[in-house]
C-alpha cells in the first residue's frame, strides 16, 4: 500500500487533516497519529479486521494485547463493566494524560483487542491530535506504538517511516513527542492497583493518590526477559496469561548490542574507558548524561580520525541526570541514531531511579536485553 503523509500543527491540528484521518479509521484503515508519549498505530477499536491490521502492520504476536484510546470518561466508562473508586481518583487527576488503566472489560470490546483477556487497558491521551482524531471518528482507537515489533519506539515521524512506511495507511506527522517513553500502566482489574509499566506518570504520583503502589517484578528495571526478539515463553498447557503480556517480549531493541553501564558516575567513566581500550576494532556509541559527556566528545575531538581505536565513534548526549523528563524524551531517537552511524555496541549509562527516571531504566535494561557492564 502507499502511505500518506501530512503534517498537522500540535496544538490546532487542522480540521481537513483531523477528517481525513477520521475516514480512514472509519473506513477500518490505519492511521499512525502523535500522542503526548510516543506515536500510535491507530485503528477502529471496535472492529476486528480494522485491528488485525495493526498486528499485522507492526509484527506484533497476536498474543500481546492493545490499548484502546478514548476521548472522554463517558466513551472509557462505556468500555468495562466496573469503574472502582481508585479509577474515578486517578482519571479526575491525570486523565488527560500518560496514564493507562486495566480495567475488567465490557462485552463490546473484540477479543483482538485484550488477546483474550478479561481485562482491557484504556488510556485517554493529551496530545491534541490524538484527541480531535478519537473525537472526529467517534470510536475508542487501538494504538500500540508505532514501530515494528521489538524496536524502539517512535517520537518522530521520521522513525514511523523507517518502521511502517508501506504498511499503514495514512501517518499524522505532529513533530516530537513531549514525554518520549510510553504511558505508564497500572492494573486496576485486581484486588490491589498494580504497576504494570513505569512510564510518564512517576510512580510516586500515582503514591501521593493511591498510597504505597505495588510494582509488577516483571516492571522492576533489570527484571528478567527473554533474549530472543519477539520470544515468548511456550505455550504449557493452562498456563496464566502474563498479568501484563508486553512484559514477555523483549523490547525497545536496537540492532547493536546494547549494554547498562551501572555504578556511580565514576564506575560508570571507568567501565567505559576500560571497555573501549580492550575492544579497539569495534564501533562503540554511548547514551551518556550532560555530565559526563564532555570527556567521551574530547577523546572523538583528539583522535586522528572518525574511528580510531578506543575512542567512541558517537556519543548522544541525553541531557542532565537531574532532568530525567529531558533524557526520557531522547532515549528512543538516540538508539535509533546508534544504529543509523552503524555502531556495534552501545554503552548506556545508568541513571537515578526517582520520578521518570525508572521509566527510562526498565527500557533501557530492555533494550539491553538486561545486559550490563
Ligand atoms: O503511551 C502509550 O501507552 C503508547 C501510546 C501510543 O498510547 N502505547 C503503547 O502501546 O505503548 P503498546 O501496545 O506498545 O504497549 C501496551 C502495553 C503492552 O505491553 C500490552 O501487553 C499491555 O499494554 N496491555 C494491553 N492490554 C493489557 C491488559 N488487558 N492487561 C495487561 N496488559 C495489557
Ligand atoms: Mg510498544
Amino acid at each position: 500500500m502507499m502511505t500518506r503523509y501530512l503534517t498537522v500543527n500540535p496544538k490546532r491540528p487542522e480540521p481537513e487533516a483531523i477528517a481525513e484521518a477520521a475516514a480512514v479509521i472509519r473506513g477500518g484503515g490505519t492511521v499512525v497519529f502523535p500522542t503526548e508519549t510516543v506515536y500510535g498505530l491507530g485503528a477502529n477499536g471496535l472492529d476486528p479486521a480494522a485491528v488485525e491490521r495493526i498486528f499485522i502492520a507492526k509484527g506484533r504476536p497476536r498474543r500481546n494485547p492493545l490499548i484502546l484510546h478514548v476521548a472522554s470518561l463517558e466513551q472509557a466508562r462505556r468500555l468495562v463493566t466496573a469503574w472502582p473508586h481508585e479509577a474515578e481518583r486517578l482519571a479526575a487527576r491525570f486523565w488527560p494524560g500518560p496514564l493507562t488503566l486495566i480495567l475488567p472489560r465490557a462485552a463490546v470490546v473484540p477479543d483482538i483487542v485484550t488477546a483474550g483477556l478479561p481485562s482491557v487497558a484504556l488510556r485517554f491521551p493529551v496530545h491534541p491530535v490524538a484527541l480531535a482524531l478519537i473525537e472526529r471518528s467517534g470510536l475508542p482507537i487501538a494504538a500500540p506504538s508505532a514501530n515494528t515489533s521489538g524496536c524502539p519506539s517512535p517520537t518522530l515521524a521520521e522513525h514511523v517511516r523507517a518502521d511502517l512506511d508501506g504498511r499503514v495507511d495514512l501517518v499524522l506527522d505532529a513533530g516530537a513527542t513531549a514525554v518520549g517513553v510510553e504511558s505508564t500502566i497500572l492494573d486496576l482489574s485486581g484486588d490491589l492497583p498494580l504497576l504494570l509499566r513505569p512510564g510518564g506518570v512517576a510512580r510516586e504520583e500515582l503514591e501521593r493518590v493511591l498510597g504505597a503502589v505495588r510494582l509488577h517484578e516483571s516492571a522492576q528495571p533489570g527484571a528478567r526477559v527473554p533474549a530472543q526478539a519477539g520470544a515468548a515463553p511456550e505455550d504449557g498447557q493452562g498456563e496464566a496469561v502474563a498479568p501484563c503480556p508486553g512484559t514477555l517480549f523483549r523490547h525497545y531493541a536496537p540492532r547493536a548490542e546494547a549494554l547498562v553501564v551501572t555504578g556511580s558516575p565514576g564506575e560508570q567513566e571507568e567501565k567505559i574507558r576500560n571497555y573501549l581500550a580492550a575492544h579497539p576494532d569495534r564501533r562503540v556509541a554511548l547514551l551518556a548524561t550532560a555530565e559526563s559527556a564532555p570527556v567521551y566528545l574530547q577523546m572523538m575531538h583528539d583522535a586522528s580520525s572518525d574511528a580510531a581505536p578506543g575512542v567512541p565513534v558517537h556519543v548522544e548526549v541525553l541531557g542532565s541526570r537531574s532532568r530525567p523528563e529531558e533524557i526520557a524524551c531522547r532515549i528512543f531517537s538516540a538508539l535509533r541514531n546508534c544504529d543509523r552511524v552503524g555502531a556495534e555496541v552501545i554503552l548506556m549509562e545508568e541513571i537515578p531511579l526517582p520520578g521518570i527516571g525508572l521509566a527510562v531504566m526498565n527500557r533501557l535494561y530492555r533494550a539491553a536485553a538486561n545486559r550490563t557492564l
